[in-house]
């Protein structure tokens, strides 16, 4: 149950475009508990944006340093956690999600286009977005259905419907 020491209250995960920063925010304001996400998290540990993080020093090394983001948050964070869409990738990062509230925010790539747009530069995303985000999803679905307690279904629908869901979800 919910109290010190026993995790997020909830964490999101889901693709690029899935709405967790959004979602997440306002989840935060409903249940009037902190939000963290752990892509800003590992920018300020790594002290550089995400783009360099990968160009620089590979994509490995930036999955080490989400699976360590991801077990300082859910120890330390009792509030809404979000995660970088390809966190689950990591099978220690994996482990550490087992037993917590976790909701998949489930999108088609249409709507993931419209929300993600061409501005925030993602590294695995950067050639050709459409087909890699629909590569990507292909490759993940199996493993965030496989993380989360609940599955909830963004396509179409405003943040603040998608947080009453996930409330609902939980
Ligand atoms: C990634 C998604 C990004 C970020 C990084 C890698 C991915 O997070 O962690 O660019 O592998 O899908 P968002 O899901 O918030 O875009």
């Amino acid at each position: 149950g919910p109290g010190p020491g026993s995790g997020p209250a909830v964490v999101l995960i889901g693709p690029p475009g899935s709405g967790k920063s959004t979602v997440g925010a306002l989840l935060a304001e409903r249940l009037g508990t902190g939000y963290r996400d752990t892509d800003s998290d590992i920018e300020r540990i790594a002290g550089k944006p995400i783009p360099e993080i990968f160009f620089e020093d590979g994509e490995p090394r930036f999955r080490a340093l989400e699976r360590q983001a991801v077990r300082d948050a859910v120890a330390e964070h009792p509030g809404v956690l979000s995660l970088g869409g390809g966190a689950i990738m990591d099978e220690e990062t994996r482990k550490l999600l087992t037993g917590l509230p976790v909701v998949f925010l489930d999108v088609g790539l249409a709507d993931a286009v419209k929300r993600v747009g061409l501005d925030a530069p993602r590294p695995l995303l950067a050639v050709n977005p459409r087909q890699q985000w629909r590569a990507l999803m292909e490759q993940r679905r199996p493993l965030y259905t496989e993380a989360a307690r609940a599955v909830v279904t963004t396509d179409g629908r405003s943040p603040e419907d998608v947080a009453e869901a996930v409330l609902d979800a939980l």
